[in-house]
C-alpha cells in the first residue's frame, strides 16, 4: 500500500510541470505564463476565472494577493493584471 501511494506521489510530482500549462478556465493572452507561475502559489490560478472585475478591481484584487504573501516583481503583478483584466472583465 505504502509503495503503491509513493508511486503515485512520484507519478503526480513527474506529471506536475507537463500539467503546468492545463488550466482550461485561463485563456490565452498575454501575461497568461505570468499568472499561472505567480498566482499557483498557493491555490489553483483557475479561482481568477471565477470574478468578473474592471481593471482598477484586479488591480485591487492582485494588490492582495501581494500583501497575502505572493512573490512576483511589481512588473510581473502588473502584467498579471492586465491579462486577468483582458481575460474576466465586468459581466
Ligand atoms: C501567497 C499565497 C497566495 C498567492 C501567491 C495568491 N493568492 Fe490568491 N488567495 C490567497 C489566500 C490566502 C486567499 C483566501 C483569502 C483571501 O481572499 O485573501 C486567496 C483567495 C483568492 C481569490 C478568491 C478571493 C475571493 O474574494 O473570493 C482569488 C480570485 C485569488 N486568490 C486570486 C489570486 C490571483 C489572481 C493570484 C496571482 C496574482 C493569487 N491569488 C495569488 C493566497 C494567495
Amino acid at each position: 500500500m505504502k509503495l503503491v501511494l509513493a508511486s503515485a506521489l512520484g507519478l503526480f510530482a513527474f506529471a506536475g510541470p507537463a500539467l503546468a500549462d492545463d488550466f482550461k478556465l485561463l485563456p490565452d493572452g498575454p501575461g497568461r505564463d505570468t499568472t499561472v507561475r505567480v498566482c499557483a502559489q498557493c491555490h489553483s490560478p483557475e479561482i481568477a476565472a471565477q470574478q468578473s472585475l474592471d481593471a482598477p478591481g484586479w488591480k485591487a484584487l492582485v494588490d492582495q494577493m501581494a500583501n497575502n504573501g505572493a512573490n512576483a516583481t511589481d512588473a510581473e503583478f502588473d502584467t498579471i493584471a492586465k491579462y486577468l483584466a483582458a481575460s474576466f472583465p465586468p459581466k
